[in-house]
């Protein structure tokens, strides 16, 4: 059995993979090892060339992933912006499996980030005893997509400081990372580019500086529009990962999920569906990816203690911890959401009782 927790995107669909790296028919660009077009099939579904079923790893407008592949095949890196949980980290991983074959050249950006983990660092133990040397040298994984012709992932750009954030420019417009203390540079391989994700919820990209924006093509992930296509999302990827943990899926998991994301983007609109009823609004960002581990913890919560029966009384404890992020605001805007819509539905009554005594 693997016992390995999580595996990277290339080697859980390394099938998939393999079958679309086959077609050596289509041109592809240099250091890709598939077509643009088989990236897209890739994330959106379909079929290989020799009938492998491609399963659907993004739910949304292809032509999304379309643009953003195609400026990956470009000298423009790559910005996926979007607030959190539209998938942006699910979909730079997904690219990366599917161009390079390697999506673990990973940063993640952190207001503590500093130079040493973007360009490269040091062995001081080597460095003492033989001075600066490329022995010596500690690459980051952007070192090593640039000389191996890679993508580099770099999550959560803008919270990173500016100063730190602008050492990019250099690598994304001329290509190359100076090694001063060397006296010489690394020159980035064909098929080296960066994806960036980042969070308009939290700084924002006008923090990025015009120079370094320049050099991003961004391309927005939306919270999905209509009601049909977020229970769609949010199915698939609870059935992926009750699998995944070894949970049972109970039949009823499609209703749930229906009640699920209705509570949760009525909240997040500010209205009912109906759109007769004002709401006030809570301050987490209930997404899709939210809504996911709300069913996931009720799953693993009926497993457990209920014998796999998945009902309200598994589901509401998680979606109060959902929801109520902020004590006082967030259970307001809780109480009165359940006071005056939910009491009045008479198929969500077991979720008004359950959650009621919750909050
Ligand atoms: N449109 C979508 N299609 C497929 N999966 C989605 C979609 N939106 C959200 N998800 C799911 O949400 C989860 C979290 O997404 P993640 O990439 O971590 O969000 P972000 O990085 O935008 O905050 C992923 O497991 C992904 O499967
Ligand atoms: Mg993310």
């Amino acid at each position: 059995m693997d016992t390995v927790l999580r595996q990277p995107a290339e080697k859980r669909w390394s099938t998939e993979l393999a079958a679309l790296k086959m077609d050596s028919q289509s041109p592809r660009p240099t250091g890709w090892q598939m077509s643009p077009k088989a990236v897209v099939t890739y994330l959106m579904g379909g079929k290989a060339p020799d009938g492998t079923v491609i399963s659907p790893k993004y739910i949304g407008d292809r032509r999304l992933i379309e643009t953003a592949v195609a400026t990956l095949a470009t000298d423009r890196a790559l910005l996926l912006l979007g607030v959190p949980g539209t998938a942006k980290s699910w979909v730079s991983e997904h690219l990366t499996a599917a161009i390079t074959g390697d999506s673990t050249l990973l940063i993640q950006c952190t207001a503590g980030t500093d130079e040493n983990q973007i360009r490269y660092g040091w062995n001081y133990a080597k460095l003492l005893a033989d001075g600066p040397s490329r022995a010596a040298l500690v690459p980051t994984p952007l070192f090593r997509a640039m000389e191996t012709g890679r993508l580099c992932r770099l999550e959560e750009l803008t919270r990173m400081g500016s100063d730190v954030q602008d050492t990019l420019i250099t690598v994304l417009s001329e290509k190359l990372l100076p090694i001063p203390e060397l006296n010489e540079a690394v020159y980035a391989e064909r098929g080296f580019n960066v994806i960036a994700t980042a969070n308009n919820r939290d700084k924002g990209v006008n923090e990025l500086s015009s120079a370094l924006k320049r050099r991003f093509n961004v391309v927005v992930l939306p919270l999905p529009d209509d009601m049909k296509r977020e229970v769609e999302i949010v199915v698939q990827r609870v059935g992926e990962m009750a699998t995944g943990l070894d949970l049972p899926a109970p039949k009823n998991v499609p209703e749930e999920v229906a009640r699920v994301v209705t509570i949760f983007r009525e909240l997040r609109n500010g209205c009912t569906e109906d759109r007769k009823i004002t709401l006030k609004t809570p301050t987490g960002s209930l997404s899709t990816a939210e809504a996911i581990a709300v069913m996931v913890g009720g799953l693993s919560q009926a497993a457990w203690f209920q014998d796999g029966a998945l009902d309200a009384e598994a589901l509401g404890a998680n979606l109060v911890g959902a929801i109520v992020k902020d004590p006082v605001q967030d259970r307001l805007a809780l109480s009165e959401y359940l006071e005056t819509v939910l009491k009045n539905r008479r198929d969500y009554s077991a979720y008004y009782h359950s959650m009621t005594s919750l909050v």
